[in-house]
């Protein structure tokens, strides 16, 4: 078995993940690799698709009923057992797999409303993370949810924290739902979508103020994103994503000042002024992705790729190459 890297906190090795359905077997994941490192944060971007949150879920072994790893490896340094977990292997039922949840590991989602129940108010359900994960005391666990909800901008926290999620605005849920995910320290908080149900001005708001808790947490962030602007104001790095696959990986400026596979340039080029874009999505790429159940032969990306190798692109895969120490593209125009 392969091991980590002393500053990786998340190894994913070639994960296949698949939803064998009746029409047929969608191919989610056609073989992922992605390195997340301590202290971090990492932008996954890509079209609509691609898997980006399959990947995410997987990480947290909460894919959706009918989806199933294939193979690969989702290599974790845990805190908790002080040892290197392959994610991927654990059995649903694993207990350790309920202690990372929420503790070592969490998760954002795109809508906050769905993340909290509508029955219990905001405080019992951050409460009750905190009791599960940490040997504390109720008034200890309602001690520690007043400060974080303070600590993520939640006006009056004390009287807030007993009230239920609909008496919450938007930005104040996201906001709640960041205090959730963060109140156990965890190493690895993952983000899908997080900020996209926001206005503009809150989104830079939260998207600062979990820049800012990564920081004084020590924690690592995957940030999905189809908003190129957004990775360039939190990420360090950036994996570039196209069907099931990663194509390309790096520092942002590796991918944004000296981006190597088309497709990352296509994703450049569709917008202009990188840095400056708020809110453009990656929709203006010439030609259809692929459909699910198509079984893609070479490069994923050859069939709308401009600088396609006949004879080579569509008939084998790309290995993926080192351009530097941290920069990696699977293109053959590289090999
Ligand atoms: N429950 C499911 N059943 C069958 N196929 C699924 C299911 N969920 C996802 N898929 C398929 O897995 C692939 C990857 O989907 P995923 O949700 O990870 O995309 P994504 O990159 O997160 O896209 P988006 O940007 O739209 O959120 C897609 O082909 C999708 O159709
Ligand atoms: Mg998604």
């Amino acid at each position: 078995m392969s091991t980590l890297k002393d500053n990786e906190l998340i190894r994913i090795n070639n994960l296949k993940v698949s939803f064998p359905l009746e029409e047929g077997t969608v191919r989610a994941l056609r073989g992922v690799d992605l390195s997340i490192k301590k202290n971090r944060v990492i932008g996954v971007v890509g079209e609509s698709g691609c898997g980006k949150s399959i990947t995410s879920r997987s990480i947290l072994r909460i894919l959706p009923e009918s989806g199933q790893i294939d193979e690969g490896e989702i290599l974790f340094r845990s805190k908790e057992t002080n040892s290197i977990i392959d994610i991927a292997k654990l059995d649903l039922k694993d207990p350790y797999l309920r202690k990372i949840r929420g503790g070592e590991i969490s998760m954002i989602f795109q809508e906050p409303m769905n993340s909290f129940s509508a029955y219990h108010t905001i405080g019992n359900q951050i409460m009750e993370v905190v009791l599960e994960h940490q040997d504390v005391s109720k008034d200890v666990a309602r001690e520690m949810t007043i400060e974080m909800l303070h600590k993520v901008g939640i006006p009056n926290a004390s009287t807030r924290i007993d009230q239920y999620a609909h008496e919450y605005s938007g930005g104040m849920r996201q906001r709640a739902m960041i205090a959730m995910a963060l109140i156990c320290h965890p190493a690895l908080l993952i983000a899908d979508e997080p900020t996209t149900s926001l206005d503009v001005t809150i989104q830079a708001q939260v998207l600062t103020l979990m820049k800012d808790l990564q920081e004084e947490f020590d924690s690592s962030i995957m940030f999905i994103t189809h908003n190129l602007g957004v990775i360039a104001q939190i990420a360090d790095e950036v994996a570039i994503m196209y069907l099931g696959h990663v194509v390309e990986r790096g520092t942002v400026k590796d991918i944004f000042h000296y981006p190597k596979h088309p497709y990352t340039e296509n994703l450049l080029k569709a917008i202009p002024k990188i840095g400056k874009t708020k809110g453009q999505r990656l929709d203006a790429i010439e030609g259809m992705v692929p459909g699910s159940f198509e079984i893609v032969h070479g490069c994923p990306f050859h069939a709308r790729c401009e600088k396609m190798i006949a004879g080579k692109c569509e008939q084998m895969v790309p290995r993926e190459i080192s351009i530097d120490d941290e920069h990696r593209v699977s293109c053959f125009l590289y090999e």
